[in-house]
């Protein structure tokens, strides 16, 4: 999706220029963007709505995150998100990982989200552990 990054609804309130600063700077430059061959979890979700998509990508050693990386394609809030997203995951643990919530992605963000926007916010958290159930076979499908 093109993006106008100085709508609305990124951020209206006071005190939401430094979020928005960093949504933005998020989206231009995102953190770990690619992909890794050799992960356990290899995920692609997409935002019905519309139909921007997210694949994840994320790979274990000794029980914790070695690496994570995505990519994808999508709005600001979406790619801002994701890449915000794989900062935390490094060395987590997987318990550690399906204790994440949607709230933990709001508060990254640091702004508001109307409803249709919450979707784009949280597409990251949806594709992860949706990735989580395939990687332990709970959804039946294999990578
Ligand atoms: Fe598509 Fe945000 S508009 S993910």
């Amino acid at each position: 999706m093109k993006e106008n990054l100085n709508p609305d609804w990124l951020g209206s309130e006071e005190g939401d220029e430094i979020y928005r600063e960093n949504i933005i700077d998020h989206f231009k430059n995102p953190r770990n963007y690619g992909e890794i061959v050799e992960a356990e979890i290899k995920h692609s979700e997409l935002n019905a709505i519309c139909g921007d998509m997210i694949r994840l990508f994320v790979k274990f050693k000794e029980g914790k995150v070695e690496d994570v990386k995505f990519k994808g394609n999508g709005c600001a809030i979406s790619m801002a998100t994701t890449s915000m997203m794989t900062e935390i995951l490094k060395e987590k643990t997987l318990e550690e990982i399906k204790k994440l919530k949607k709230e933990d992605i709001f508060e990254m963000l640091g702004i508001k989200l109307g409803v249709v926007r919450m979707k784009c916010g949280l597409l990251c958290l949806n594709t992860l552990m949706k990735g989580v159930e395939q990687m332990e076979g709970k959804d039946g499908i294999k990578n």
